[in-house]
């Protein structure tokens, strides 16, 4: 059961496919007016968990914490940080009564909750909103009442659930090359391969460098043949480059935010000077989407979009300084100069001149909006798109991946708790900088890192220029990267048919232990998850760790994978010891599941989905297949299996 509220003129994000039903009470909210703001306040009992705020830092219970809606570039968060890339307004409170809340608007929103001990969520936002509020008979009834309100998620193509390899500084189609023969030597699946700002020319949007690669296309097909895809890098900003097509056209049509005087908006991010395309005029979206067509006419199926908070790094206006400031912080008086620019560049939506900081969380939405809609009419099958700044309803475009984080064994534990959350507001297709972004990343972090990757929709291993190079074929002891990246290729059939039945059924693909399992220790959980029906991983997260503390809420299948291959044992119900070498993958199958597993690959043309052997005590599998690429994505594609 949903209900909404509009409080003043809200801005509409198309965050919901689905209108609720209209009341003109809340029933768990107490309402004021504060100064320029409503205040929103509801009690907490001491037992309630508050589950949601997608990707936002701390616990999956976001209890005791401090957050804020803002999307915001912060390579080096921490727990403490009020912000990340996304901006997902969704609340789930989980106790004796179980409701939900989502605050649906554009501008930053602050949540309190239980902080300082309180005892009561308090959400302070701006006056002009819509609040949906969500009830149902358990927490995880009520993610699903608020995914059927969202719509279905973004579907990528086959090849986008193998293995990736980014890093930022490959810089021509040497650097590439030397990736590809490196996994292939190693006998180390691979799929795709990004490219980062380097193969633009100037880091100009919509430029590939030609003495880096002479003949794209040609080498785009040759990597196909391979296996091996190319996933390009699409910036925000427009480089001011007179001359240039994109940033030409841009300027004659007004499709640039602009500034006080009414001129293009400018400030600096990796090209130097550039406009940011006004992703809220829908004329402006129609235009950049189809600048994509420069790359797919030579072969080109994913991209990333990035830089879309959208980041600055400094602006005529607020000078140099922002690049020196330090994190955001809660208090606004620390605010970097990004936040003064925020308030100072418009968009013309429907005629009227808005300010940026009003509407600042939709930017990186509507930017994978405009990539998604064109290259849907452009590309005859699926394709493969992530963005890192989003809000709620960006799902039905892209996927999106955590941003910048660091290659620590923190970041690795994040990555764990934010999985649940991101997944309860849409975003199936998502994932971590596996190995960590900035930072060095050792060996046994990245096989574990690995480990837990195999599990997540989007599996790439990306890192920042100048860390240690962490691609996985330079580590010593290569048997232990092919065994651990092999799993995921086994395990596709799987993912893959896990993750399309969710889309189809507004289900999550990652959930929280609690909410299948209603008992206190699943309940308070934060570092074990359910994958799919049929699984659940409980990740080793701590460095040196030889063994580490499983709860298993049922009796259980323990799956333990290493180079020998799988191993199966049943387990009671109950807390254990549970061993894992750095080279092995343990997980569960739940009683009464099963999992299907095929032979594996170097890449997903090689695997058949359909020579499968089933896991577990289940009788029967229900997997969805189909060629991989194809937009027909229906329940019809889904067979069922029944165990020999
Ligand atoms: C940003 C992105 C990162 C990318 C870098 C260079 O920091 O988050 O993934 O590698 O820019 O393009």
């Amino acid at each position: 059961m949903a209900k909404q509220i509009i409080f003043g003129r809200p801005y509409e994000t198309g965050a919901l496919v689905k209108e609720a039903e209209t009341t003109d009470t809340l029933e768990n909210w107490q309402v004021e007016k504060f100064n320029d703001k409503l205040v929103f306040r509801c009690k907490l009992t001491e037992n309630d968990i508050v589950y949601g705020l997608g990707e936002q830092v701390r616990g999956i219970n976001k209890r005791g914490g401090r957050y804020i809606s803002y999307n915001t570039d912060n390579p080096n968060h921490n727990d403490e940080s009020p912000s990340l890339y996304g901006s997902h307004n969704l609340l789930i409170v989980d106790g004796e009564r179980h409701f939900g809340v989502f605050f649906d608007t554009p501008a930053r929103v602050l949540f309190e909750i239980d902080w300082q001990n309180s005892g009561e969520i308090v959400v302070t936002c701006d006056p002009n909103v819509k609040v949906v509020e969500l009830a149902g008979e358990s927490a995880y009834a009520v993610a699903k009442e608020f995914l059927s309100l969202i719509g279905q998620s973004h579907i990528p193509p086959l090849w986008a659930f193998g293995f990736g390899q980014s890093r930022w500084g490959y810089k021509n189609r040497k650097d590439i090359d030397a990736v590809a023969d490196g996994y292939r030597n190693a006998n180390i699946p691979l799929d795709w391969i990004c490219m980062d700002i380097d193969y633009m020319d100037r880091f100009i949007d919509f430029t590939v460098n030609s003495k880096r690669f002479p003949d794209l296309k040609g080498y785009a097909e040759t990597l196909k043949q391979r296996g091996i895809r190319l996933v390009p890098i699409i910036d925000a900003g427009v480089k001011i480059e007179p001359g240039n097509d994109t940033y030409d056209q841009g300027v004659k049509n007004g499709y640039f935010c602009t500034n006080h005087e009414g001129e293009p908006f400018k400030a600096a991010v990796w090209p130097g000077m550039t406009h940011f395309p006004d992703f809220f005029q829908p004329e402006a979206r129609e235009w950049f989407g189809n600048e994509y067509r420069k790359l797919t006419d030579l072969g080109i199926e994913g991209f990333w979009n990035d830089m879309n908070e959208p980041a600055i790094f400094y602006s005529e206006y607020t000078g140099i300084l922002n690049a020196l400031a330090s994190a955001p912080s809660i208090d606004s008086e620390k605010e970097t100069n990004a936040y003064k620019d925020y308030r100072n560049f418009y968009h013309n939506i429907d005629g009227e001149r808005v300010l940026h900081d009003k509407v600042h969380n939709l930017y990186g939405a509507l930017m994978t909006r405009a990539a998604s809609e064109q290259l849907n009419k452009i590309l005859p099958s699926r394709f493969l798109l992530f963005s890192r700044a989003s809000y709620v309803g960006a799902h039905r475009y892209g996927g999106i991946w955590t941003g910048d984080n660091g290659s620590s064994w923190d970041h690795l534990a994040r990555n764990v708790r934010q999985m649940p959350s991101i997944n309860m507001v849409g975003f199936l297709y998502s994932g971590a900088d596996t190995g960590g972004f900035g930072g060095n990343c050792g060996r046994e972090l990245m096989l574990r890192w690995l480990a837990f990757s195999v599990f997540t929709p989007l599996m790439r291993n990306h890192s920042a220029i100048l860390t240690k190079r962490q691609e996985c074929y330079r580590y010593g002891g290569q048997e232990d990267f092919q065994s651990v990246v092999s799993l995921r290729y086994k395990l596709l059939p799987y993912i893959y048919s896990e993750f399309v039945k969710a889309a189809l059924s507004g289900d999550m693909y990652i959930k929280p232990l609690g909410f299948e399992y209603s008992d206190e220790r699943s309940r308070r959980i934060e570092d074990q998850l359910l994958v799919g029906e049929s699984i659940m991983i409980a990740p080793v997260i701590e460095k040196g760790a030889k063994s580490r503390t499983v709860w298993l809420p049922e009796d259980m299948t323990e799956v333990r994978y290493d180079t020998n291959g799988f191993g199966c044992e049943k387990i009671p119900k109950g807390l254990r010891e549970v061993k894992v070498a750095p080279n092995e993958v343990v997980f569960y199958i739940r009683s009464g599941k099963c999992v299907p597993i095929c032979k594996g690959a170097q890449c997903t043309s090689e695997i058949n989905l359909r020579d499968v052997v089933l896991l577990g005590d289940g009788k029967e599998y229900r997997q969805y297949i189909d060629d991989g690429f194809t937009k027909n994505v229906t329940e019809n594609n889904i067979v069922v299996l029944q165990k020999k």
